[in-house]
């Protein structure tokens, strides 16, 4: 008997110091939450005033000092109000609001752009996030055009939307990061929208689910294709470390846009497909111990090599979603991998300094490391993602 009680007290005794534990670890990250939102209210007050009326932040060059900001028709438009309201969520900070509405005046006309496939990175991080978050109806008729123009893309005889016009090096071009931008498409024919733009959004998934992974559930950046019969002209990178490499951040949009496919569809193909890609990244045996990937799996210099601070950004935001989506124990390790990503990312290691990094938050990214341009360097995209993976946590499993 007095075994017995002695083992009931043992096991509650341990049971109570697990729940202990479990109650610091949220507190700790609540605080970590609190801190980063704090400071990037701070710091983005300071990429205000550092940028024109008329332009968005693009990127900061350290040793000139130069703030690098892009007119409305850069992909990455979107992501600077995305930004300010992400951080108004969180906040209610509202001159961050205010903000993020001038900014959103100058986005709009953007609607109406054809030129290439990121009307979704453009029009719904930043139109999407206002709608969402504001609840204003205002927003809803810029995000619908966007759609219709991002449908224009759309080639019925390969059912995917084409990434870039053709070129001397490609025909009928499709990137990774293409899936990022079916958000976009989903969403507003789940919101009252013509039922095409998810059917388009669909046969995408699909096509690419058949054509731009390896076996070993890596992804190609660029898939070639003859538009009219859909037939595969060749597969190759132009952002990647070598055709056969696995470049970081389009590992990162693969992720995500499985993931948030399945959100819109509940197709199984969608979840398993992420879990594979998961599973690659998380197992690759060149990802640093920081958990923030260097530009490319396969990048030659290894450990020497660059790192990509905004693929560590997209891959925390997805497995976090992915968490939603998985056994008790899957979502253990993908909670708990985003988790180290986010405490790295917080750390003075890739967090900058107030007044510092030209006013973003991260440092350490690379855009296009082969075309040289934006070699480690702060992103407007880390930032976002960034803040959404922040956000997510927040709201997911604290
Ligand atoms: N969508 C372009 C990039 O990821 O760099």
């Amino acid at each position: 008997m007095k075994k017995l009680l002695l083992g009931i007290s043992f096991m509650a005794a341990v049971v109570m110091a697990k729940a202990q534990q479990l109650t610091d670890e949220k507190k700790a990250m609540k605080d970590l939450l609190d801190k980063q939102f704090a400071f990037a209210l701070k710091q983005y007050q300071i990429l205000a005033k550092n940028t024109p009326a008329d332009r968005m932040p693009k990127t900061y060059y350290a040793k000139s000092n130069k703030l690098e900001t892009s007119d409305t028709k850069w992909w990455c438009s979107g992501f600077y109000p995305g930004s300010l309201l992400y951080i108004y969520e969180y906040t209610r900070d509202s001159g961050t609001l205010k903000e993020a509405e001038k900014r959103l005046a100058i986005l709009e006309k953007e609607k109406h752009y054809t030129g290439n496939h990121d009307l979704g990175f453009m029009m719904f991080c930043s139109f999407g996030n206002a709608y969402r978050i504001t609840g204003n109806t205002w927003y809803k008729p810029t995000i619908d055009t966007a759609a219709a123009s991002l449908a224009t893309r759309y080639r019925p005889g390969a059912k995917v939307i084409q990434s870039w016009n053709s070129s001397k090096q490609w025909k009928g071009p499709v990137i990774i990061d293409n899936m990022m931008n079916l958000e976009l498409l989903a969403w507003v024919s789940d919101h009252g929208g013509d039922p095409k733009y998810k059917e388009i959004a669909i046969n995408h998934a699909n096509v690419s689910l058949k054509n731009h992974f390896r076996p070993n559930y890596s992804s190609y950046h660029v898939v070639d294709y003859d538009m009219s019969t859909g037939t595969v002209l060749k597969r190759g990178t132009a952002q990647g470390a070598a055709d056969e490499s696995a470049w970081s951040r389009g590992q990162g949009w693969g992720l995500y846009g499985y993931t948030m496919m399945y959100r819109f569809t509940r197709d199984k193909n969608y979840l398993k497909q992420a879990k594979n890609i998961a599973k690659f990244i998380i197992n690759h045996p060149n990802m640093p111990a920081d958990q923030v990937p260097y530009w490319d799996f396969n990048a030659p210099n290894i450990p020497g090599a660059y790192r990509d601070a905004s693929a560590a950004a997209v891959i925390a935001s997805a497995l976090l979603e992915l968490g939603q989506y998985a056994t008790k124990s899957e979502r253990k390790l993908y909670v708990g991998e985003a988790k180290k990503m986010i405490v790295s990312l917080s750390s003075d290691a890739y967090r900058a300094k107030l007044g510092e990094n030209g006013g973003f938050l991260l440092m350490h990214s690379t855009g296009a490391l082969p075309l040289k341009s934006e070699v480690d360097v702060p992103l407007s995209y880390a930032d976002y993602y960034y803040l959404e993976a922040l956000l997510r946590y927040k709201n997911w499993y604290l």
